[in-house]
């Protein structure tokens, strides 16, 4: 059975005690509030081993927005995917169209990123999504399955049961232009069914694929209303609990 899951990206918002006050927030609503999906925060990396310190984990669960591209030693500035595993966190979101456009993670460095992330135990929340030019001219499908194929079809089937697809227009990627629902679901049809060409039936029905885009209270339950749909990647509106909260509350609709 695939799992729901309601993710928030912080993106690179909150200091320290900000974060560690929205954590808090969130699972005292939570704890009072059972959710009915899973939820996953995605802090700052400077946030992560405290967060993980004040959230219980089995109500939310950490993740990071980033690791390294490689294991270990001399790469002044970099966090590998080992020291975020230490901080307490089961996630990791890689690919966000953030990362692959201003800090220019190719299919390669995203593939390193993916494996390294996987040998360490952590979950993948991995982006993929097509710009508004991509879409004018059509090609999105060709777009997403070219970045499934570039970083994580090289994974064997056991270790792509850690993989969680965001698919992330990039178009509507804090724009407050949301795709349709209708848009949304056919390319997470699509999206399954091309994993389900390479890893068999089983496992792309037990793939969870979130929707990332201006996803908010009013329009999440319209989202995941959709067969394919199996939850959300939120930016600004995982920035307060309350906007957050009625995003996972959406499935209990
Ligand atoms: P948004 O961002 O919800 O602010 O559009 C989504 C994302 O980039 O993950």
């Amino acid at each position: 059975m695939r799992k729901k899951i309601v993710a928030g990206n912080w993106k690179m918002n909150k200091n320290l005690q900000e974060g560690l006050a929205l954590a808090e927030e969130l699972n005292v609503m939570l704890a009072a509030e059972k959710p009915a999906c899973d939820v996953v925060i995605g802090t700052p990396f400077i946030h992560l081993a405290k967060v993980s310190e004040v959230i219980d984990h089995k109500l939310i669960g950490l993740s990071a927005q980033n690791c390294a591209d490689k294991a270990s030693g001399a790469f002044t500035g970099e966090v590998s995917a080992e020291m975020v595993k230490s901080t307490g966190a089961e996630y990791v979101i890689l690919g966000h169209s953030e990362r692959r456009m201003y800090y220019h993670e190719t299919y390669e460095i995203l593939k390193e990123k993916v494996l390294l992330a996987i040998a360490n135990g952590l979950k993948v929340i991995f982006c993929i999504g097509e710009s508004e030019e991509e879409r004018d001219k059509s090609i999105q499908n060709q777009v997403v399955k070219a970045e499934l194929e570039g970083s994580v079809f090289n994974l064997s089937a056991e270790e792509f049961k850690n993989i969680i697809i965001a698919y992330e227009p990039i178009w509507a990627i804090g724009t407050g232009k949301t795709a349709t629902s209708g848009q949304a679901e056919e390319i997470h049809a699509y999206i399954r069914s091309v994993i389900a060409e390479k890893y068999g039936k089983q496992i792309a029905e037990d793939t969870t694929i979130l929707y990332g885009g201006s996803c908010k209270p009013s329009n999440a339950g319209e989202l995941f209303s959709k067969p394919d749909i199996d939850g959300g990647l939120i930016g600004g509106a995982s920035l307060k609990a309350a906007d957050f909260k009625g995003i996972i509350d959406a499935w209990k609709k």
